[in-house]
């Protein structure tokens, strides 16, 4: 009778593109009895004092780092997840959980399908499927993320088949189901048939998955952030990688199921400029993607007169409306106008509920760009009628019948929803036609 788990993209933190398994302090720096645990949890706070709880980013996830295993085999927090001053103090995640609970919050945490995670962390789910299971459903906990690290690609798909029943099997009968996080797709680079192949298997298990490369955080500046290509080295993201990597699947979106183009670079992050930040959530959203914000909330929270600029893209009601929609469709690359890999303009759009369309139109110039979005060209061909399209920065409607004529600021982005009223319904997306 309840809802069924992950039946919207999740929204809420994780403090990996960011932080990574960097110390954790606080803001004035300092580190004595900080612990790891105290980190999360002040950064569930803040998501709560922001107002970011409230805007609909429910989920507190702990990514790389914060686990290890017992000599008998359990899993524990590590020695800095507890206060430094009492190592580990909280080894069990019980009162962790009911901490980010009692903010509005639900718990995830990190692993990986191998036995060591990326950060060689020798806390993965293989081999103590079933155990880890019990453990995370005992401890109150809400979701897991489970990565590619220490996996062979041969039997990838069954040891997440195994985690995907074993916390069906530890949560079976009880209220709390625990969401399941898939890196599994982007461990197989990003145009090889094993990735396309595997969404058929992916999308049985799990809600959510990872279909791009981490998002900048190998690199950490502003410019490859933003525009990091297909290099030597996949597994370096960015908007444009992420972005082409995940409309290209878009067609396995649905409720329940959605594609992840990983963490959102928007608040105390300082890899994006605010138009690009504007861009990286408008696209984001225009995808159906999870809206998972890395940045240090605590900071927002702390300075939010400062912060104003991000905290309003971040709870713009709008957009967030066009992730979170019922119909739970991907955003299809509509037009591109070819100029180059970073120039010109990008047009993605998502069939939203009742008829209405989203539409993003992303300037990859760093100029101001006019440009005029032919309506045909996002599915509504007949022309002479008159259709309604919501600005969704401005939040102003404005009577349209075939085309919409905008200037973009460069590096950002232009959003719309499209209603089509009376009009009739649109052209499936699939059957768009070329100009
Ligand atoms: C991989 C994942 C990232 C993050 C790190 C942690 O690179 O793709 O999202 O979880 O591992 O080590």
């Amino acid at each position: 009778t309840s809802t069924p788990i992950g039946a919207k993209p999740m929204m809420g933190f994780n403090n990996w593109a960011r932080f990574t398994c960097a110390a954790q302090a606080r803001l004035d720096g300092t580190r004595t009895s900080y612990s790891f645990q105290q980190f999360m949890q002040d950064q569930a706070k803040a998501m709560k004092d922001t107002g970011l709880v409230a805007a609909g980013y429910t989920n507190l996830t702990v990514d790389d780092c914060w686990m290890q295993r017992t000599g008998a085999g359990y899993l524990h927090g590590a020695a800095t997840w507890g206060s430094s001053s009492q190592p580990g103090f909280d080894w069990e995640l019980t009162d962790y959980a009911g901490y980010v609970h009692s903010q509005g919050m639900e718990a995830g945490l990190y692993s990986t399908s191998g036995v060591n995670t990326c950060q060689g962390v020798p806390g993965g789910v293989k081999g103590h499927e079933q155990a880890d299971a019990n453990s995370l459903a005992y401890w109150g906990i809400d979701s897991l993320k489970v990565d590619n690290c220490g996996t062979d690609i041969s039997n990838r798909r069954q040891i997440f088949t195994t985690m995907a029943d074993a916390l069906k099997t530890a949560t079976a009968g009880t209220d709390r189901k625990i969401l399941f996080n898939e890196s599994a797709p982007a461990g197989y680079g990003p145009t090889s048939a094993e990735k396309y192949n595997s969404m058929d298997w992916v999308r049985t298990l799990g809600q959510m998955w990872r279909v791009s490369p981490d998002i900048a955080v190998w690199h950490g500046d502003g410019a490859s952030a933003w525009n990091w290509p297909h290099g030597g080295d996949y597994y370096e993201g960015g908007v444009y990688q992420n972005l082409n990597d995940t409309v290209a699947l878009a067609r396995y979106n649905g409720p329940g199921n959605h594609n992840d183009a990983d963490m959102l670079l928007i608040g105390d992050n300082n890899q994006l400029t605010l138009a690009e930040q504007r861009s990286q959530f408008a696209l984001w959203s225009a995808m159906g993607s999870p809206l998972m914000i890395s940045s240090d909330v605590r900071r927002m929270a702390a300075d939010p007169v400062t912060y104003a600029p991000q905290l309003n893209i971040l709870k713009n009601s709008d957009i967030i409306a066009v992730d979170q929609d019922p119909l739970g469709a991907g955003g299809y690359l509509a037009s591109r106008d070819n100029a180059s890999a970073t120039a010109g303009v990008d047009v993605v759009v998502k069939p939203l509920a009742g008829g209405r369309r989203a539409v993003a139109v992303l300037n990859k110039n760093t100029a101001a760009t006019g440009y005029t979005l032919d309506l045909a060209r996002v599915g509504f061909g007949n022309t002479g009628c008159t259709r309604t399209a919501r600005d969704l920065w401005s939040h102003t409607d404005q009577p349209v019948t075939s085309s919409i004529t905008t200037t973009v600021a460069g590096h950002d982005t232009a959003m719309y929803t499209i209603d089509p009223g009376s009009c009739g319904g649109a052209v499936p997306v699939g059957q768009i036609q070329a100009p």
